[in-house]
This record gives structure tokens, C-alpha cells and sequence, in this order.
């Protein structure tokens, strides 16, 4: 059952990302829905899933896939009814589990009936629930973040004769924060979802509710003042319930997120995730550790949330043009990989699925500060498709068994083709095989998520960087002082990877650690004592360490 007198859960849990749509097809109609999740909500509870983050289930027309809501208060028909979600909020705590659901703040569709009355007239009582202007010239700075498909953040309105503001798809109309009822009507559906039982949200496009001449429309302080209001809100009347942001920004204009603990809970870490695979292809923990200094110190209660793909494509907004320039070649050599400023592929394709690469990678994932997210699928190195529109290629049925369909839905005709290719197609790639299958990636993954649990220095240590000579290995300690009073002990993990292909010696200064004898907790095998001088280790080819001490 859930624990509910544990406010800060989040620190501790292991977050899974999913697309309902992908998931489970509960009533044969060739799309997953709310009722096939919940007949497959053991098979996360055995992975060690703490909580579940569930893309948009709105109606929405989707052009965006949902991030464009038609209405805030129902469930897309393809994924079933109210009463269905609340089946699925009490079938998750029962479990033990906690849900989180995205909620998009910043726009809405086209089609909702806010934005077919806003534009109906310019003296419509909704008209000024949008951000409208007569002319195309205002807010210049603000960049174009669908690039590929938008040439411009405003639309002109054949009905209004004037331009509407979008910072995404044409058919996303930017909600108007500076009016006040925008504001009270996006709180009261917070609790809407509330009241339902959600566990808290992932708070969708946070840097652009607020436009402002002269700037760049991102991250203005107008922004976190309403954030601090959602946030005093949720306090008052929502305890233990939790925003997470999605800012994708730079490390010291994400931590102004957290506020003085009075903002946003949660965050994610958007610039280390691309420099983790940046380190594997330069063989040097250069960028990690750059980014990692550069990133600030935050308030005792707030938490990154760490990850390695997403449903989106893999952004490289947060480096440099060089970098990015890397990356697309490392990562990206056929053009239909990319997209936008980022690369529509998945974890496995990415890493050539190669194991070591894609266990190196989640033994960071999991050890790192902050709490992991992991994407469906990604638990089985699932595959891509680069020919589907847009992200779709990401979104792919969760392949469950070898069975037609991948036992994902008994339907002719799928929302979208199943992954069928000779390395990731269903036949070969699926939860069943993998299950029964003690060395696979499944078996691996949910092997750290349960070591990870058991200590809770993950989540909630300290952390400090320990870096030998040599650049191609990354060191970090994570540390818990013990309570004052507590019957728990602290605890101590230096961790320990090899970026590279090749067997890499390293020598690290553990003066203070001098007859302590460190033990791998991934794999049970004892270290040699340390000594007196330099501790010198060897490690294999993108080998990774978890060293209690
Ligand atoms: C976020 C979502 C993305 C969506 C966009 C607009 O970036 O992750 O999928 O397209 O917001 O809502």
C-alpha cells in the first residue's frame, strides 16, 4: 500500500515515462488505453517502478500527440473514461506505486473551445485568454523551438484578422498568463486531477507562459511568480503531492525553478543527459564533469530528475554548436535522424546495442544526483523507426511477447507499426524473452533499480566528484551522514566508470579511507583494502563500479 505520510517520496523514486497510447490495448481497437495499463501494472511494480509518469490523456486532436488539449478535464476517448483513470490512480497505490500525469499549461489546442471563442471576435469575453497582436513584429527575440515545421511564433487568424502567439505547433495557441482568469483556470485544474488522486505533474513548457518586449520570453520572473503560486497552492491543499519541471534550459536558469524550495519540486537535468553520450563517443568525462560544476546547489527538498531519452527527440538545445555539430555526426549520420536541434532515436540504436555501453549509461542514470526516469521499452533496448512522422518513431508498441503484435494489442491495424526489424523487432526483443533470460538488459536494469534501493544515498547523498589523472575514467562519491539519533547508519559509494573501449588504469587518493575495504554492491566482489598510498584500480572496458565503503 502507499505510504502517505512519506511528502518526499520523490527523492527516493524511480520514475517511469509512459505513453499510454504504446503501452497495453485494452479493447482491441489497435491503441494502448488506461484499462491495458492497469492489466500490466505488476509487470512495473516487478521492474521497481515507484512512479508513473503518464504522457498527455486529454482530448486533443493531436497534431502534438496530446501536448495540444482540446479539453483539461476528461480522457481521450481512445484511451477510455474518468472512471477508468480512477480504476488505474487506485490500481497504481494499491500497488504501492504513486502517478504523475503531464499537465500543459503553457498552450492548448486550436480546437478548444477557449480558442474557438476567443477568436470568434475580438469582443468574445475568451479573446483575451490568447496572447494576439495586429501585427507579426513583436516578442523578435524568442526563438523558434519547432524549427523544422514553424517559420514563426505567430499565427495570423483569418477570423480575427490578427496574429496569435505559439511558441510550438501553429495549431498550440499560447495561453494568455497575464490575465488573470488563465491563471485561476489552470490551478482549479490542477485540482481537478488532484482530487482524482494524481500523485503530482509534470508541468509541461514551463519557460514561456510570459511574453515580454526586449527579451527572449523564456524563464521571465513573471513565470516564477505564478509558479510560486501553483506551488503555495498545491502546499496548502495538496500535501505530498509534486510539480516537476520541464524547463529545458541551462543548469542556473533551471535552478531558479526550485526557488527557495518555493517553486517547482522537481526538475529535470536537461544539459548533462546529451554530454553522457558526448563522453562515450570522445572517451572523456570532460563535458560530464563541466556541466556538473556548472550546475548549482539547490534547496534541501528539491531533486533533479535525471534521464537518457524521452518521448522526444534526443535534444542537443543545451550545448554548444560545436558539440551539437558531434553529436548529430556521432549519433546522427543519416539526415531523417534528426530533428529539429535533436536526434529521433532511441537508447539501444544510439549505443549501437552494445550492452556494456547501455548498462555504463544506466549505472549513471541511477547513481547520479537526482531521481531517474526511465522511458518505456528503454528496459529492453527497444528500437526506433526514423521513417514515422515527426517523434512517432520513439513511441513505438511496448513490445510484450513474441506473438503477433508483440502481444501489444490483438487489433489488425495498429496506431503504429510494431518495431520488426532483424536486432529490435518484436520477435526477438520482447519483455517475455528477456524476462526468462537471466543476463539480458531487462534482468541488468531491474537488478540496479533494486540495489539502488536499498540505498537511499542515491537519492538523497551528497555529492562530490573524484577524478583520477586519467580523463577516461569518472569517479563520484554519493554520501549520507548518518541522522542524528537515527538507527540507520550513513553510507558512502564512490563510483567508478571507464568511458571507454579500452582497459584503463586509474589512480585515486583515498588518504582518508585508508583501511576500509570497499565492496562492489552491484556484484557482491570485495575490492583490496586501501592503503596507505594511492589506490590503484583497473578497470575492464566500459566497466562501472558502485564501491560502498
Ligand atoms: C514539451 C513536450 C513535447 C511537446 C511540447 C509542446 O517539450 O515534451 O512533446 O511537443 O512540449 O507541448
Amino acid at each position: 500500500m502507499l505510504n502517505e505520510h512519506d511528502l518526499t517520496w520523490y527523492k527516493d523514486a524511480v520514475f517511469y515515462e509512459l505513453y499510454v497510447r504504446a503501452f497495453k490495448d485494452g479493447n482491441a481497437d489497435g491503441h494502448g488505453d488506461l484499462p491495458g495499463l492497469l492489466s500490466q501494472l505488476d509487470y512495473l511494480q516487478e521492474l521497481g517502478v515507484d512512479c508513473i509518469w503518464l504522457l498527455p490523456i486529454c482530448p486533443s486532436p493531436l497534431v502534438d500527440d496530446g501536448y495540444d488539449v482540446s479539453d483539461y478535464r476528461g480522457v481521450h476517448e481512445d484511451y477510455g473514461t474518468l472512471d477508468d483513470f480512477k480504476a488505474l490512480v487506485e490500481g497504481i497505490h494499491a500497488r504501492g506505486m504513486r502517478v504523475i500525469i503531464d499537465i500543459v499549461v503553457n498552450h492548448t489546442s486550436d480546437q478548444h473551445p477557449w480558442f474557438l471563442q476567443a477568436r470568434a471576435s475580438k469582443d468574445s469575453p475568451l479573446h483575451d485568454w490568447y496572447v494576439w497582436s495586429d501585427t507579426p513584429e513583436k516578442y523578435r527575440e524568442a526563438r523558434i523551438i519547432f524549427k523544422d515545421t514553424e517559420s514563426s511564433n505567430w499565427a495570423f487568424d483569418t477570423l480575427t484578422g490578427q496574429y496569435y502567439w505559439h511558441r510550438f505547433y501553429s495549431q498550440q495557441p499560447d495561453l494568455n498568463y497575464d490575465n488573470p482568469a488563465v491563471q485561476q483556470e489552470m490551478l482549479d485544474i490542477l485540482d481537478f486531477w488532484l482530487a482524482l488522486g494524481v500523485d503530482g505533474f509534470r508541468v509541461d513548457a514551463v519557460p514561456y507562459l510570459f511574453e515580454r518586449e526586449g527579451s527572449n520570453c523564456e524563464n521571465l520572473p513573471e513565470t516564477h511568480q505564478y509558479v510560486k503560486r501553483m506551488r503555495a497552492h498545491m502546499d496548502a491543499n495538496w500535501p505530498g503531492r509534486i510539480m516537476l519541471a520541464e524547463a529545458n534550459q541551462w543548469p542556473e536558469d533551471v535552478r531558479e525553478y526550485f526557488g527557495d524550495g518555493d517553486e517547482f519540486h522537481m526538475a529535470f537535468h536537461f544539459p548533462i543527459m546529451p554530454r553522457l553520450y558526448m563522453a562515450l563517443k570522445q572517451g572523456t568525462r570532460r563535458s560530464i564533469v563541466e556541466i556538473l560544476q556548472r550546475t548549482p546547489g539547490i534547496p534541501p527538498l528539491a531533486q533533479w530528475c535525471i534521464f537518457l531519452r524521452n518521448h522526444d527527440e534526443l535534444t542537443l538545445e543545451m550545448v554548444t554548436e560545436e558539440e551539437r555539430q558531434f553529436m548529430w555526426e556521432q549519433y546522427a549520420p543519416v539526415p531523417r535522424m534528426r530533428l529539429n536541434l535533436g536526434i529521433r532515436r532511441r537508447l539501444a540504436p544510439l549505443l549501437d546495442d552494445d550492452p556494456r555501453r547501455i548498462r555504463l549509461l544506466n549505472a549513471l542514470l541511477f547513481t547520479l544526483p537526482g531521481s531517474p526516469v526511465l522511458y518505456y521499452g528503454d528496459e529492453i533496448g527497444m528500437g526506433d523507426d526514423i521513417w514515422l512522422h515527426d517523434r512517432n518513431g520513439v513511441r513505438t508498441p511496448m513490445q510484450w511477447d513474441a506473438s503477433p503484435n508483440a502481444g501489444f494489442s490483438p487489433a489488425d491495424r495498429l496506431y503504429e507499426p510494431v518495431i520488426a526489424d532483424d536486432v529490435y523487432g518484436y520477435q526477438v526483443r520482447n519483455v517475455a524473452q528477456q524476462r526468462a533470460d537471466p543476463a539480458s538488459l531487462w534482468h541488468s536494469t531491474r537488478h540496479m533499480l533494486a540495489v539502488r534501493k536499498q540505498h537511499r544515498a542515491f537519492g538523497r547523498g551528497t555529492f562530490e566528484l573524484a577524478l583520477p589523472e586519467n580523463e577516461a575514467v569518472l569517479g563520484f562519491w554519493r554520501a549520507l551522514e548518518p541522522e542524528p539519533g537515527a538507527a540507520e547508519d550513513g553510507e558512502r559509494f564512490l563510483i567508478l566508470v571507464n568511458l571507454t573501449d579500452a582497459p584503463q588504469r586509474a589512480a585515486l587518493d583515498l588518504a582518508d579511507w585508508a583501511g576500509a575495504q570497499p565492496l562492489d554492491v552491484l556484484n557482491g566482489e570485495s575490492w583490496p583494502a586501501v592503503g596507505g598510498s594511492a589506490y590503484k584500480v583497473e578497470l575492464a572496458p566500459y566497466a562501472h563500479h558502485w564501491l560502498k565503503f
